[in-house]
């Protein structure tokens, strides 16, 4: 695989400014949570980086958890809108206070589907912590109750973001140029 620094056209987001949002968020989770114990659900891969960074800003005693999906749509977006569920969670969360962590939200396609699943179980509240949201994209209107930063429509990767399926170690956000990066044969 190629060394990142080939096709980045620029830092979108540094470590630092990520940091401090993402400690930022956690606090003002933890305010709001305030005598609950939340289950902070992940949508496997994209947000796993920022829930392991966010959790440790959670100060009020909370779980975690998984679940997948997959979507059929033209490279890594959702936008045609079809999702399906292919790891379920664990957990069960009927009557528990949910929050959801997402990396990205663009057409707002897969929350929308993931939300509606995770209502269909009966919580007892259903919140969305997004760390990246791709406004000006959006084609479903969707509830999102902590944002770490709007970013323009522009491809992205890093903390937790791939390009087909690497560099989702990078510690910063990251804007791809188009024209110089090439997905692998195989
Ligand atoms: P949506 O259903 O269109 O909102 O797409 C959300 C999903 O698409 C995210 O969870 C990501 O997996 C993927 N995605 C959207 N934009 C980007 C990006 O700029 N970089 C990496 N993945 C993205
Ligand atoms: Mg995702």
């Amino acid at each position: 695989m190629r060394d990142y620094k080939e096709f980045m056209s620029e830092i979108l987001i540094d470590e630092g400014t990520l940091q401090k949002r993402v400690a930022d968020l956690g606090a003002e989770i933890s305010r709001d949570y305030q005598g609950k114990n939340p289950v902070l659900i992940c949508i496997l891969r994209g947000g796993m980086v920022f829930l392991v960074d966010l959790m440790r800003h959670i100060t009020v005693p909370h779980q975690m958890d998984f679940m997948a999906i997959a979507s059929y749509g033209l490279g890594a977006r959702a936008s045609a809108g079809n999702v399906r569920l292919t790891l379920d969670l664990q957990t069960d969360i009927h009557g528990r206070d949910v929050l959801l962590v997402e990396d990205i939200v663009d057409s707002g396609n897969t929350l929308a589907y993931v939300l509606e699943f995770l209502q269909t179980r009966q919580p007892r509240s259903l919140k969305v912590c997004a760390l990246l949201d791709k406004e000006e994209r959006r084609e479903i209107a969707v509830p999102i109750h902590y944002r770490g930063f709007v970013i323009p429509d522009k491809y992205v990767f890093g903390y937790g973001l791939d390009l087909d399926e690497y560099y989702r170690n990078l510690p910063f956000v990251a804007i791809v140029d188009l024209e110089k990066y090439q997905p692998p044969l195989s």
